[in-house]
């Protein structure tokens, strides 16, 4: 069997499993296995059951640039980079940012990138995405939301961004099944209305900002109506909602006064 024919199988097992993308799959999984027959073997019998490609490769592309993931750990979303490169966008070259519930670090690697010369540093409460993250070069501080982060950053911080469990409790159970099987509850339930973790996050950001400062979160639904009051009292302004191209609303972008 030429490798060509050997990848259209592979393609055609992954296709039959409900995998969308079966022929980019199936050249990724080949591509990891390193012309280890048994480990591809395994490879795709793990992706058929669901489990992430990102766990089996190790990696994912976001923003263009290669971000680790170890299993376990969330997998950054395509869907959050316009909150990345708009992060990017509002941080000053020699400007601090944080970003909260950073996962395996994709967002805070994407401003490192784009702001060679900022200080990025990242909060996160799970062990294993704290490990991935450190391994994607960044300044990681383990503990729950701005916790750990150092006190000499109050009012210091140009930009913080929040992509945190966001889906309402009800919601989880009409997750993709993969999704709800393999990533970690801790990285996506939001509590009853979604916003347990959103609502900290407003009120952990404020006194961290400058004035003119920004926040970024990514939410859904509702979310931006029940976030609102909130961002009124916390005193942000230029509340801007972004949405997807199907119409749906993905982003809050506010500055602080
Ligand atoms: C939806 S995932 C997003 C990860 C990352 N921001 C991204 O977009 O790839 C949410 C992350 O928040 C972390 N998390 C949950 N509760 C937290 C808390 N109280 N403090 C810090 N991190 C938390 C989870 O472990 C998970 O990695």
């Amino acid at each position: 069997m030429t490798p060509d024919d050997k990848r259209g199988t592979i393609a055609a097992e992954l296709r039959a499993a409900g995998c969308i993308a079966a022929e980019e799959e199936a050249e990724e999984l080949t591509s990891a296995a390193a012309g280890d027959a048994a480990r591809l073997q395994e490879l795709v019998a793990r992706r058929c059951t669901g489990e992430p490609l990102a766990w089996l490769t190790g990696s994912v592309t976001f923003c263009g640039q290669t971000v680790l993931v170890h299993p376990d750990v969330y997998v950054p979303r395509w869907q959050s980079e316009p909150l990345a490169l708009e992060a990017a966008a509002r941080l000053p070259e020699h400007g601090t940012a944080v970003d909260f519930c950073t996962g395996a670090g994709a967002v805070a690697a994407v401003l490192a990138r784009l702001r060679p010369l900022a200080r990025i540093l990242a909060t996160e409460i799970d062990p294993t995405a704290v490990a991935c993250a450190r391994r994607n070069g960044l300044e990681v501080f383990q503990g729950d939301m701005s916790a750990s982060l150092p006190p000499t950053l109050v009012g210091q911080v140009d930009v913080v961004t929040a992509i945190v469990p966001y889906v309402p409790t009800w919601e989880l159970s009409f997750l993709p099944r993969d999704v709800t099987t393999y990533e970690p509850h801790l990285a996506l339930d939001g509590g009853a209305d979604g916003t347990l973790l959103l609502r900290r996050a407003v009120l952990e950001a404020g006194p961290l900002l400058r004035p003119g400062g920004s926040l970024l979160l990514e939410l859904g639904g509702q979310e931006a109506d029940l976030l609102q009051p909130l961002l009124t009292a916390g005193g942000y302004w230029d509340v801007q909602r972004r949405h997807d191209e199907d119409g749906d609303l993905r982003a809050v972008f506010c500055r602080r006064r």
